[in-house]
């Protein structure tokens, strides 16, 4: 038993001892640590502003003397960060260059289902899918991904994921290191085992599916960052697909915690760890003195205790993942704002509607995902209650497409600060319900649905996903009753 800040006590399963081989601890930095680019778009006649994102295969030197098969957006290996603004109207076009089809997701945001890049909405090669939505959601790190039903994995661990950034008004007054690639670094994070030809190893996949004993920061290997400022925000997002992180730094520097999912948290959040389950966000910002390094690390998961593989006890899980190289002289401040932005929190008791989710073998609720069911139908407007648990002895994590939902409880208890700010994909330790709360806005298609699923991408790929639509009201619910698909 652990007790966390805020008093409650909690019994986790550790999620990081997983690996088949703990990842190399690499023997220092070697690298300048990649940032991706900013992503061009142009504002067009209707005043929407475009991007384009290209799939398409390429190579990379990861290693020295290597060059790795890879695919890419708008270039070898991830793609560009996009950025924009609440309020505005936006358009991808998304061109498959690929020699199969594959899907883009823009995981966290709030849009139509017709936009949401989910396994109904196939690119094929050679084609271009342009989706269009108004961005309108709070300042937050989001993420885009393939999301191609049975190869989620491969295509992300090939190398198809970016960054996208949405900026707000509110984020903007408060006083915070917002510099891209200057004071505000993505930190996409991922593990890759490669083969003595230096390629990607896509085989043997364990239970939690493809480990690697390679961490890739934004595509790079052992990397270090120079750092100029006192302060330094990191958008930490895992990427991987499989292994959980428990960050932090190796001197155990606390930092503050500024931001989780789906946005800000009402406070800077004083802690040492941060722990990530696959595709988890979070915003932290570290001070640094002129002159030292330091290192960013994973340690083994600190919500957790008993391992999962016994091998693993001996603590293999902790291992380098970022340098940070100060210079002799720093600018700018370090203080840091008490105050960020309002988080309402929603009471159990405003929820009209409770639905309950059991994961487990590699269902929900006792069914592998069916393209042609429908298992849930929600009502546009109305604020539900999901309770969620995994009977399983294996760590899975859930993620709701379209939304974003609060914590209201973690096994009876009060979600530790980590948690309770927005999120839209949480960890799920064994045998722990969990219950979220989230508010369905008015996006309704009673054609198109969004899909949950547990985010370990092998077990998601293998059906624990299930589907649903959102409604307007007086459409009645099948429940759990299969019933007459509209697809
Ligand atoms: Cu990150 Cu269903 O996706
Ligand atoms: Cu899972």
């Amino acid at each position: 038993l652990l007790r966390l800040a805020g008093g409650a006590a909690l019994t986790v399963w550790v999620a990081g001892c997983q690996s088949e081989q703990p990842p190399k601890i690499a023997d220092r930095a070697s690298r300048a640590l990649a940032i991706p680019p900013l992503a061009e778009s142009r504002m067009d006649a209707q005043g929407r502003r475009v991007f384009d994102l290209t799939a398409r295969a390429g190579r990379r030197e990861f290693l020295p003397g290597h060059t790795t098969g890879t695919w890419g957006l708008n270039g070898d290996y991830l793609g560009p960060t996009l950025r924009a603004a609440r309020g505005e109207q936006v358009a991808v076009n998304v061109r498959n260059e690929l020699d199969e089809m594959t899907t883009m997701h823009w995981h966290g945001m709030h849009l139509p289902a017709a936009a949401d890049g989910g396994p109904h909405q196939p690119v094929e090669p050679g084609q271009t899918w342009s989706p269009s939505w108004r961005i309108d959601q709070s300042a937050t790190t989001l993420w885009y991904h393939p999301h191609p039903h049975g190869a989620t994995e491969r295509h992300v661990y090939r190398g198809l994921a970016g960054m996208f950034i949405i900026d707000d008004d509110l984020e903007e007054a408060i006083d915070l290191p917002r510099e891209y690639g200057v004071d505000d670094i993505p930190v996409i994070v991922q593990d890759k085992t490669f083969d003595e030809n230096g390629q990607f190893h896509e085989g043997s996949n364990g239970p939690t599916g493809r480990l690697g004993d390679t961490i890739l920061v934004n595509g790079t290997v052992a990397p270090f960052l120079p750092v100029t400022t006192k302060r330094l925000r990191l958008r930490l997002l895992n990427a991987s697909t499989a292994r959980i992180y428990s960050f932090g730094f190796a001197d155990d520097r606390r930092f503050a915690l500024i931001g989780t999912d789906g946005g800000l948290l009402a406070a800077p959040y004083q802690t040492s760890r941060i722990q990530l389950s696959p595709a988890e966000r979070a915003e932290l910002v570290v001070s640094v003195q002129p002159g030292e390094r330091v290192v960013l690390r994973s340690f083994p998961p600190e919500l957790g205790v008993i391992p999962i593989m016994a091998r693993y006890a001996g603590g293999a899980d902790s291992f380098d993942v970022l340098e940070l190289r100060a210079a002799a002289s720093l600018t700018g401040t370090r203080t840091m704002p008490d105050k960020l932005v309002d988080v309402l929190r929603t009471a159990e008791a405003d929820a009209t509607t409770t639905r309950s989710f059991r994961l487990s073998g590699r269902q929900i609720n006792g069914r592998p995902m069916d393209m042609n069911r429908i298992d849930e139908v929600v009502t546009s407007d109305t604020t539900e209650l999901w309770e969620v648990v995994n009977e399983h002895q294996q760590p899975h994590s859930f993620h709701v497409h379209g939304v974003r939902f609060q914590v209201t409880s973690i096994g009876g208890t009060t979600p530790p600060p980590q948690l309770a700010g927005w999120k839209d994909t949480v960890y799920l330790p064994p045998k722990v319900p969990i219950r979220l709360i989230m508010r369905f806005g008015d996006f309704t298609d009673p054609t198109r649905p969004y899909m949950y699923h547990c985010h370990l991408m092998l077990h998601e790929d293998h059906g624990m996903m299930g589907q649903f639509i959102v409604t307007t009201p007086g459409r009645a619910d099948p429940g759990r009753q299969p019933g007459p698909s509209p697809l």
